[in-house]
């Protein structure tokens, strides 16, 4: 019998919704998380405008005072499967938080480019427009944080101080910067992982990076999460993905601010301060990619992740750069791999199954997929999309997938949670182009 992966997709969303928003996955993730509401928005508006707006709405229920929107929002207190939470983060900390605990760092902030998505493809929707109307203003306060609280030498480039901020927790990227950090026991909380009492911990972080994750956690606690004290962190990172982020975002505030009559110069200030930074900071000649860069140890962290390559999506590359990125994509395609690995095979870092350490994310196959259309790569967009959807199809709807052809057909199988939202969503919006 045909399976009809689209209503899977669907019956995905619709299981993990709760009172309003969506959670990730039933195990592994089981409040609202910032960027995963995003994508998820992304795959209601297909089916369920009304469902789609109000898992933003929802998300920004939550927005601090300061501006912050934070990357966890604990609906649901009496749920004790998951670590760190709700108390051990004590977002009260900081007096701008609101009454429903949260945690206490961000996620990358794609909120601004999923309701320009949402409005092309609803453009009569009153509501929508209502709506948009309204979240404009949180958005920009939302970015006003990151660029008065994070970057201190005015770049336009802020910068993070803990590895989560980023969604690609273990990536090599953070590696040095975590490793320089040399713990005593009594530094370190008491704490119990329940990550791996869910998922298999070869597919996880490993206890070296959880030990310094907690530490981490509790110096910007100490800090109550926007105060001076975090400039001084032992890891500060300049996220060339977060921050390509953060620009793509910024181009639509402003188009959707101007068409709505809203005043958005703050924003074109920011976004021409960015935008003249970025490649300068981040171009990694090298390894003909963007890399972040280390504040602690004023330098680029010179390896070829799947974050640099997010310059795409934001249309910063000039086409050089860019038939740069394209080239080195292309190239994996041809050697048995489907795209795009969240980390190089060919390094010594490179771990098949281990989370943001060589697995394939579909979001992020979504976003570089865009980016590569917008510089004129259909063909190497259109392999993109169909390896997301063949390997979705063939192994179920997991959070990240093997990239080596072979091997994924023997393990038959994705890591890390089933049943999870942003890729049921992202194979809803690809199927619907
Ligand atoms: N991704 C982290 C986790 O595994 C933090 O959000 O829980």
């Amino acid at each position: 019998m045909k399976v009809d992966y689209l209503e899977k997709a669907k019956g995905i969303l619709l299981n993990n919704r709760k009172d309003g928003f969506t959670i990730p996955n039933p195990t592994l993730y089981p409040f609202q998380w910032n960027w995963d509401s995003g994508f998820i928005a992304l795959g209601y508006s297909h089916f369920d405008l009304n469902k789609a707006i109000e898992e933003i709405d929802t998300l920004f229920e939550s927005q601090w005072g300061n501006g912050f929107v934070p990357h966890i929002i604990f609906h649901d207190q009496s749920q004790e499967n998951y670590f760190p939470n709700y108390e051990f983060w004590h977002s009260a900390s900081n007096p701008t938080a609101p009454e429903k605990p949260t945690s206490g760092i961000t996620q990358p902030a794609v909120h601004g480019f999923i309701i320009e998505r949402l409005l092309e493809q609803h453009p009569n929707s009153e509501t929508l427009k209502d709506f948009i109307i309204k979240m404009i203003p949180k958005l920009m306060a939302y970015h006003r944080f990151l660029y008065s609280h994070r970057d201190p030498n005015n770049e336009g480039l802020f910068y993070i101080y803990h590895p989560w901020a980023s969604g690609r927790d273990n990536s090599p990227i953070w590696d040095e910067s975590l490793n320089r950090i040399k713990l005593n026991k009594g530094e370190i909380p008491d704490y119990q992982r329940v990550d791996i009492t869910i998922a298999d911990a070869s597919e996880r972080p490993t206890s070296h990076q959880y030990d310094r994750y907690v530490y981490l956690l509790d110096y910007g606690k100490k800090n109550q999460f926007d105060g001076k004290g975090i400039d001084d962190c032992p890891l500060r990172i300049q996220d060339c993905m977060m921050n390509a982020i953060l620009i793509k975002s910024n181009d639509s505030i402003i188009k959707l601010g101007k068409q709505f009559g809203i005043d958005v110069s703050e924003v074109e200030e920011w976004q021409k301060l960015s935008k003249s930074n970025f490649h300068n900071k981040f171009w990694n000649e090298e390894n003909s990619v963007y890399a972040s860069y280390d504040m602690v140890a004023q330098k680029q962290i010179g390896i070829s992740e799947i974050g640099g390559y997010v310059a795409l999506f934001a249309q910063i590359p000039d086409t050089e750069s860019a038939t740069k990125l394209a080239d080195k994509i292309k190239s994996y395609s041809t050697k048995g791999y489907y795209l795009f690995p969240s980390y190089d095979p060919e390094t010594e870092a490179y771990d098949a199954i281990r989370y943001w350490r060589g697995p394939i994310w579909p979001h992020m196959n979504w976003m570089i997929y865009h980016g590569l259309v917008s510089y004129g790569y259909p063909e190497l967009a259109e392999q993109m999309k169909q390896d997301t959807l063949t390997i979705i199809e063939k192994f179920g709807f997991y959070e990240y997938f093997d990239a080596r052809k072979l091997e994924a057909e023997k393990s038959k199988k994705g890591y890390g949670g089933n049943y999870f939202s942003w890729t049921a969503s992202t194979y809803i919006d690809f199927k619907n182009m």
